[in-house]
Protein backbone atom coordinates (compact mmCIF):
# COMPACT_ATOMS: atom_id res chain seq x y z
CA UNK A 1 0.00 0.00 0.00
CA UNK A 2 1.36 3.40 -0.91
CA UNK A 3 0.78 6.14 1.75
CA UNK A 4 3.10 8.72 0.44
CA UNK A 5 5.63 10.07 -1.73
CA UNK A 6 8.65 12.42 -2.03
CA UNK A 7 10.02 13.91 -5.45
CA UNK A 8 13.41 14.17 -5.72
CA UNK A 9 14.16 16.03 -8.95
CA UNK A 10 17.40 16.18 -10.78
CA UNK A 11 19.65 19.15 -11.30
CA UNK A 12 22.67 18.35 -12.64
CA UNK A 13 25.10 15.56 -12.53
CA UNK A 14 24.54 13.54 -8.85
CA UNK A 15 22.71 16.55 -7.88
CA UNK A 16 19.26 16.17 -6.48
CA UNK A 17 16.67 18.69 -5.07
CA UNK A 18 14.19 17.13 -2.83
CA UNK A 19 10.78 18.79 -3.57
CA UNK A 20 7.08 18.53 -2.71
CA UNK A 21 6.48 15.25 -0.25
CA UNK A 22 2.77 14.31 0.53
CA UNK A 23 1.83 12.01 3.20
CA UNK A 24 -2.01 10.42 3.49
CA UNK A 25 -3.78 11.97 6.00
CA UNK A 26 -4.13 8.91 8.42
CA UNK A 27 -0.68 7.90 8.08
CA UNK A 28 0.54 11.42 9.44
CA UNK A 29 2.52 12.70 12.44
CA UNK A 30 4.33 9.04 12.02
CA UNK A 31 7.71 10.29 10.95
CA UNK A 32 6.67 8.79 7.39
CA UNK A 33 8.12 11.44 5.68
CA UNK A 34 11.38 11.63 7.06
CA UNK A 35 11.61 7.89 6.76
CA UNK A 36 11.05 8.11 2.79
CA UNK A 37 13.35 11.37 2.94
CA UNK A 38 16.04 8.54 4.80
CA UNK A 39 15.91 5.81 2.18
CA UNK A 40 16.21 8.61 -0.44
CA UNK A 41 19.34 10.01 0.80
CA UNK A 42 21.12 7.39 2.49
CA UNK A 43 21.20 4.91 -0.42
CA UNK A 44 21.98 7.20 -3.40
CA UNK A 45 25.76 8.66 -3.81
CA UNK A 46 24.49 12.24 -4.68
CA UNK A 47 24.60 15.07 -3.10
CA UNK A 48 20.63 16.58 -2.40
CA UNK A 49 19.31 20.36 -1.72
CA UNK A 50 16.59 21.74 -0.59
CA UNK A 51 14.64 25.50 -0.12
CA UNK A 52 12.39 26.19 2.64
CA UNK A 53 10.77 29.46 3.99
CA UNK A 54 9.92 27.43 7.70
CA UNK A 55 13.17 27.06 10.14
CA UNK A 56 11.40 24.46 12.07
CA UNK A 57 11.97 22.26 8.85
CA UNK A 58 15.54 23.43 8.18
CA UNK A 59 15.89 22.17 11.83
CA UNK A 60 14.62 18.77 11.69
CA UNK A 61 16.31 17.81 8.09
CA UNK A 62 19.56 18.95 10.22
CA UNK A 63 18.90 16.94 12.82
CA UNK A 64 17.22 13.66 11.10
CA UNK A 65 19.30 13.90 8.26
CA UNK A 66 22.44 15.31 8.48
CA UNK A 67 22.08 18.30 6.25
CA UNK A 68 23.77 21.35 6.51
CA UNK A 69 22.82 25.14 6.20
CA UNK A 70 23.78 26.12 2.70
CA UNK A 71 23.74 29.08 0.54
CA UNK A 72 21.99 30.61 -2.60
CA UNK A 73 25.26 30.69 -4.24
CA UNK A 74 26.36 27.03 -3.13
CA UNK A 75 23.16 26.25 -4.50
CA UNK A 76 23.64 27.90 -7.90
CA UNK A 77 27.42 26.48 -8.18
CA UNK A 78 26.39 22.79 -7.31
CA UNK A 79 23.26 22.48 -10.08
CA UNK A 80 25.48 24.88 -12.72
CA UNK A 81 22.39 27.06 -12.48
CA UNK A 82 19.70 24.80 -12.89
CA UNK A 83 18.42 25.35 -9.28
CA UNK A 84 17.23 28.83 -10.25
CA UNK A 85 16.54 28.39 -13.97
CA UNK A 86 13.88 26.00 -13.78
CA UNK A 87 12.38 28.50 -11.40
CA UNK A 88 12.48 31.05 -14.16
CA UNK A 89 11.74 28.61 -17.01
CA UNK A 90 7.77 29.09 -15.72
CA UNK A 91 6.73 32.98 -15.44
CA UNK A 92 3.67 32.00 -12.43
CA UNK A 93 6.30 30.11 -10.40
CA UNK A 94 8.67 33.06 -10.63
CA UNK A 95 6.16 35.43 -9.51
CA UNK A 96 4.94 32.38 -6.95
CA UNK A 97 8.94 32.95 -5.49
CA UNK A 98 9.32 36.45 -5.87
CA UNK A 99 6.29 36.88 -3.48
CA UNK A 100 7.59 34.72 -1.20
CA UNK A 101 11.04 36.26 -1.03
CA UNK A 102 9.38 39.53 -0.16
CA UNK A 103 7.84 38.21 2.73
CA UNK A 104 10.28 35.41 4.31
CA UNK A 105 14.47 34.98 3.68
CA UNK A 106 14.23 31.57 2.15
CA UNK A 107 16.98 28.58 3.79
CA UNK A 108 18.91 26.62 1.68
CA UNK A 109 20.08 22.64 3.06
CA UNK A 110 22.63 20.67 1.70
CA UNK A 111 23.76 16.79 2.05
CA UNK A 112 26.53 15.67 0.56
CA UNK A 113 26.96 11.63 -0.20
CA UNK A 114 29.85 10.58 2.65
CA UNK A 115 32.15 9.38 -0.40
CA UNK A 116 32.83 11.96 -2.77
C1 LIG B 1 4.00 17.68 5.20
C2 LIG B 1 3.70 16.18 5.30
C3 LIG B 1 4.27 15.48 4.07
C4 LIG B 1 4.36 15.63 6.58
O1 LIG B 1 4.20 14.22 6.58
P1 LIG B 1 4.36 13.38 7.94
O2 LIG B 1 4.62 11.95 7.59
O3 LIG B 1 3.24 13.68 8.85
O4 LIG B 1 5.69 14.02 8.53
P2 LIG B 1 6.58 13.36 9.62
O5 LIG B 1 5.73 12.72 10.68
O6 LIG B 1 7.65 12.50 9.00
O7 LIG B 1 7.28 14.61 10.19
C5 LIG B 1 6.51 15.66 10.78
C6 LIG B 1 7.40 16.82 10.63
O8 LIG B 1 7.35 17.24 9.29
C7 LIG B 1 7.86 18.53 9.23
N1 LIG B 1 7.17 19.19 8.17
C8 LIG B 1 5.98 19.80 8.18
N2 LIG B 1 5.73 20.32 6.96
C9 LIG B 1 6.81 19.99 6.19
C10 LIG B 1 7.16 20.25 4.86
N3 LIG B 1 6.38 20.97 4.08
N4 LIG B 1 8.36 19.77 4.40
C11 LIG B 1 9.17 19.06 5.20
N5 LIG B 1 8.90 18.80 6.48
C12 LIG B 1 7.72 19.27 6.95
C13 LIG B 1 7.67 19.17 10.55
O9 LIG B 1 8.97 19.54 11.02
C14 LIG B 1 7.07 18.07 11.40
O10 LIG B 1 7.69 18.04 12.62
P3 LIG B 1 6.91 18.68 13.90
O11 LIG B 1 5.53 18.04 13.90
O12 LIG B 1 7.78 18.27 15.02
O13 LIG B 1 6.87 20.13 13.65
C15 LIG B 1 2.17 15.88 5.40
O14 LIG B 1 1.64 16.62 6.46
C16 LIG B 1 1.40 16.21 4.13
O15 LIG B 1 1.30 15.36 3.22
N6 LIG B 1 0.83 17.42 4.03
C17 LIG B 1 0.09 17.83 2.85
C18 LIG B 1 1.01 18.09 1.68
C19 LIG B 1 2.01 19.17 2.03
O16 LIG B 1 1.71 20.20 2.62
N7 LIG B 1 3.25 18.88 1.64
C20 LIG B 1 4.31 19.79 1.94
C21 LIG B 1 4.65 20.58 0.77
S1 LIG B 1 6.21 19.99 0.23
Amino acid sequence: MIVGWVISEPLSDGVFELGLGFVEKPYRGRNILYKMLELLVENENSSFVFATFESRIMQSMREQLRFKDSTLREILIISRGKFATKRLSSLAASRRVATHLKKKKALYGIRRPKKS
